[in-house]
Parts: structure tokens; sequence; C-alpha cells
């Protein structure tokens, strides 16, 4: 979900707020709703809100025209608690109308709480476990809005990122974080308080981060920050990396097309001030760990959910490969629920392109209660994640607002590359090898260029898949986890059915779904399992399946190939599902779907 709240000088707030809803859409988008301190002229009019159901824009037509104020706060929701409708839609309300909650995260004990308000009278309006908090802060007996934010976030167990309005305190917003992300923004005069820098590098980059636990109050000329406990805490803003424009289209039709394009360039950064030629190795800052330290790493164990978890897998290939590090990926959601044996041996690498993923985040807690050391490869710097990690090495792939990740993907498989490569090089890696690699990585931005410069002939083979009902990619060791990463993105913005499998795997059960109307995907790299790749497409071709291969040369057996550049063959898998990301899009394209922000799904998933 998002949030995005202003308390300054100008006094028509609604459409500053509905543009930070529209840079927050991606964070969930089936609802979203305003509420401001209403004025007319210098007139206070009480405290005002609208809710609808739908997008950003559902809400702005019902917005009316005299809804004027210089205090606000807006929410962009993803249902978690209730289903997406009007009266779920945030801000919530107390039952005098005098304060108006949003909230991102969880109320764990929301159904406790409504039970004993309930008993006591108070009418619910809403399903959601935000609602109680409303009340809560309305029921406090404390003098300042401070005091009552601070005894209602008390009595509630779960995670939340809360901004508040009060009718008697028009002179403040008060915000509270526990695991969700509040940002504050420190303007000339005016204070921003945001989910997400997203909604407030358009107006300033002077950002001030909460921390967990932390509470501040904004007002048009002030902030101050402090505990729960209610001790003052120091807060300094700091400078946004971007530029504001980072966040735009910049000219094309859709951020998904924006952000594959921007692949060389962003490859670049993510190399670029790390290697060094001297000794062929990279420098990673911020990694926290000595090469003894490297050396004494027994295992290492990546952490992500999604696409950040399928880089982790191509990731943990990678370190294997070169470091010879015993090295797998597992879902965060998963591991954090099988009580993990957590061993001081294994490095723990948590992946996330927002860095605020609940369940990575999650993750990271139990294994630093339980003594690991955890390294993060994040791509928002400063987020929950970065800051939760002992150590670790930004992406830097800038933005990404599609809630369909690729650059960040591209990104976080180069960042593993380099870290291999580094731990490689305290290890048996030799001279050459590291040599060889690093020259590999230096290609990749042109050959990733010469890759998106053959979008026309990707459009064109997109036009056959639309009429497909499922879809099957293939990949065999370095090229599985480029078919379960291609496979994710066909269906998440197309919504065709598709399915990854080992190649190896075919013979044991899919080949049993292998007829014309269902296509298949294969990888196949110009490796030393080149043949066996190709016989998995025999085994396709002898049941009349339609084959597409992404390989390093033309496949006989396929009905299309799209020949991508050789690399290292440790490195090639990060080139080898970019024309597949260009043929997700294709394919959504043609069949009119709603590219950047899929149905039921959205980029930053901040709750269980
Ligand atoms: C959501 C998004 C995915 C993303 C995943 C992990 O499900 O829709 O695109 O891969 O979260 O996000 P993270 O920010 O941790 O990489």
């Amino acid at each position: 979900c998002g949030i995005v709240g202003y308390i300054g000088r100008r006094d028509d707030v609604a459409p500053l707020l509905l543009e930070g809803l529209q840079r927050l859409e991606y964070r969930g988008y089936d609802s979203a709703g305003i509420a401001i301190h209403g004025k007319s002229g210098s007139k206070s009019t009480g405290l005002k809100s609208v809710k609808a159901k739908g997008r950003v824009r559902d809400l702005e037509a019902k917005v009316p025209a005299r809804f004027k104020g210089s205090v606000g706060i807006a929410h962009t929701r993803w249902a978690t608690h209730g289903a997406p409708n009007d009266e779920n839609a945030h801000p919530h309300l107390d039952a005098d109308s005098k304060v108006a909650v949003v909230h991102n995260g969880i109320f764990d004990n929301a159904s406790d709480l409504r039970a004993r308000l309930t008993a006591d009278g108070v009418v619910f309006l809403s399903e959601t476990d935000t609602e109680v908090l409303a009340h809560l802060i309305g029921r406090s007996e404390a003098d300042t809005l401070e005091g009552k934010v601070r005894e209602a976030v008390g009595q509630i167990e779960g995670t939340y990122g809360v901004a508040v309005l009060h009718a008697d305190f028009p002179d403040r917003i008060v915000v509270a974080r526990n695991g969700s992300p509040v940002v504050l923004g420190i303007g000339e005069k005016e204070m921003f308080v945001a989910s997400d820098v997203a909604a407030l590098v358009s107006h300033t980059r002077q950002v001030v981060t909460l921390d967990d636990g932390e509470m501040a109050t904004l007002k048009a000329d002030d902030f101050r920050t402090y505990t729960t406990e209610g001790s003052r805490t120091s807060a300094t803003p700091t400078t946004v990396e971007y530029e504001a424009e980072s966040w735009d289209m910049g000219g094309h039709d859709t951020y998904m097309h924006k952000e594959i394009f921007e692949q060389a360039e962003a490859v670049d950064r993510v190399l670029r001030g790390r290697i060094d030629d001297r000794f062929s190795t990279v420098h990673l800052g911020g990694l926290n760990l000595d090469a003894r330290e490297a050396r004494g790493v027994r295992r290492i164990k990546i952490l992500g959910c999604g696409t950040s978890y399928h880089a982790g897998q191509i990731g943990a290939q990678l370190i294997e490969e070169l470091a010879r590090i015993p090295a797998d990926a597992e879902p965060a959601s998963e591991f954090r629920y099988r009580n993990p044996v957590v061993d001081p041996d294994t490095l723990y690498i948590a992946v996330s392109q927002s860095g605020e993923t609940y369940d990575v985040l999650a993750a990271v807690q139990e294994l630093k209660r339980k003594g690991a050391r955890v390294l993060g490869v994040v791509n928002v710097v400063g987020s929950a994640i970065a800051r939760e990690a002992d150590g670790g090495l930004y992406v830097h792939a800038g933005p990404e607002v599609c809630v369909v990740s690729t650059k960040c993907f591209t990104n976080t498989v180069v960042a593993f590359g380099l870290l291999a490569l580094h731990l490689g090089r305290t290890r048996d890696l030799s001279v050459a090898d590291g040599k060889r690699i690093i020259a590999g990585l230096r290609k990749l931005p042109e050959q990733i260029a010469d890759i998106l410069s053959r979008e026309d002939e990707i459009e064109k083979l997109a036009e056959e898949f639309t009429e497909a009902r499922s879809m099957l990619f293939i990949g065999r060791v370095r090229g599985y986890p480029v078919a379960r990463e291609a496979s994710l993105k066909l269906k998440e913005v197309s919504y065709i059915h598709a399915e990854a499998y080992p190649a190896s795997e075919l013979k044991h059960g899919p080949l049993a779904l292998i007829e014309p109307a269902m296509p298949t995907v294969a990888i196949v790299p110009d490796d030393d399992l080149l043949e066996k790749n190709r016989a998995a497409l025999e085994e396709i071709k002898a049941r009349e399946g339609k084959i597409l291969a992404v390989a390093h040369r033309e496949q006989e057996k396929a009905d299309h190939t799209i020949v991508v550049p050789k690399n290292e063959d440790e490195l090639d898998p990060i080139l080898m599902g970019i024309p597949l990301q260009l043929l997700a899009y294709h394919t959504a394209l043609k069949l009119g779907r709603d590219i950047d922000k899929p149905r039921n799904l959205a980029k930053s998933v901040t709750v269980e």
C-alpha cells in the first residue's frame, strides 16, 4: 500500500496528494482515499474525506472542487483484510469523525481489539484492521495527538506505517513506523510524508527515513522525531540519490518498456568503480567481510521472494561456480516458517529490490536473532533490509516502477557475479579466471544493447503466443532459473499460464502436456550441456510441440531461435532472459493487459 501526506503553505492540497498517490500506485491499486483539514478562506471546515474503489483516477473523479486545505493524508491500497471496496479504503475515521488514519502493514491483534471495542459500543464501518487504530486514537484521553497515537499504537501488535490527522490538532500530522516504511520529505515551509520517496522527489530530495519504533510530528515549518516511548531521536536529512525524472516514463508508453531498455545503462552502473584490474577482483566496500572471514564461509544461503528469489538462484550458481562454496536459494517465506537450522559457518544473503518485502525482512530478523551473519543484495538505498543486514551490496538499478521487475533482476544477477568473483578471488579462483570473468562482465552492457535492438523481431514472434493458454519454459542447470524467471514474467504480465521445468525432467511428466497448442520456450546455451538440451528439443518436436529457442546459434529443431550474443559460460544466464522480457511485454501488450499494474499484484509486499 502507499501513503502520502502534506502539511504546509499551499492551500490546495488535494491535487498534490493525488499526484503523490499516482506515483505510489504500483504499491497497490484496488482502492484509494484522501482526508484533509478542510478550509474555506482562513476558516476551518473540519475533517473531510473521500474514498473510492479502483484506481487513483477513480478517486480523483470523486473529489469535489471545494475540497480545499493545507493539511492532508492519502492512501492507495492493496487489499489484505477485507475486499477492495469504498468502505474498506483508507483513510479510516473514528466514531466522531475527528480522527483520520492511513495505514500500511497488518495489525495481528486486530480481531481482539475489534471485539473489545465492539463490546464497548463502537460500531465498525469497515472490515479492515486499520479502523481499530482510528477508534483507539479517538477514545484516548491523552492531551496531545502524539500522546493519543502513542497510547493507541502501544496496544497494537503487528506492522505499521501510519499517518494520522485529528480535527482538534489541525497544525500537525503524526506518523509512526513499525515494519512498514515511512519517509519524511523536508521542504521549505512545507513537510511531506510518504511510504516511498517516489511520492516526494518532485517536491524535495531531502528525506528522513524513520526507524522501527520511531514516530514523528510534522508541522508546516518544523518536524521532530522521537521513539514510541517519547524520547527525542536525531534525524539528519539525506539527499535522494536519483533525480526526480528517474521516476518518469521518459518517452516510453509503459514503465516496463522503459525499464527493459535501461538495462545496459543500469548494468554499467552496478559495475562502475568496483572492478580492480590489478588483482583481477572487485571491491565491495559495504560487505563488511574481510578476506579471512570470506575464507571461513562454508555455505551460502540466499533468500528472496518472486523475481529476487530467481535472481538468487542464478546467484547461487555463480557462487558455486566461481567460489566453489556450496550455495542455494530458497523463498524467504518458506525458510522463515520451517524453523531452519541456523549454522554459524553459513553466510546468509537477503535479496530484495525494494528492501522492504516483509517475508524477507522477517527472515533477516529471525536469522539475526539466532546469531547469523546476513548480507543484503538490495536496490533501494537505506531500505529496511539494507539497514537490518550486517553488510551487503547495492545493485544500483535505479528506481523501478513497473510491478514486474526487469532491470533490477538483471542488475541483481550482475551484483551476484561481482560477489561470486570477489569470494572466488579470496579462495581458489585463479588470476586468469578472474580476468576472464571481468572481461565478460565488461561486455554485458553492449551485448544487452544488441539484444534490445532486435525488439521488432521479438514483437513479431509475440503474435504467435497470444493464443496460447499455457506455455512451458525449460532450461538445464544454468538455464533453469532463466526459464523460471521468464515463465514468471510471462504469467505476471500476460496472464497466460506458464510453467518452468528443468529440461532434464521433461520426460518424467510434463512431456504428457506437449501438443501443437502448448508451446515451449527453451534456453539452449552453447555450453557443455548443449547436446543434452538438443535432445530435449527432439523429444518435444517428436510430439509436434512448437518450440522457441533462446540460444547462441540457430537451433534446427526449434520453430524460431532468438540468437543472443555469447559471453563466458558462467555469465550467459544474465543475457538469455532479456529477449524473454520483451516477449512477455509484447505478448501482454497485444492482449491489451495493464502492463505496469497487473491484476491482483503489488510491487512491494510489506505484509505476510
Ligand atoms: C512482489 C512483486 C515482485 C517481486 C517480489 C519481491 O511480489 O510483485 O515483482 O519480485 O515482490 O520483491 P522485492 O522488492 O523483495 O524484490
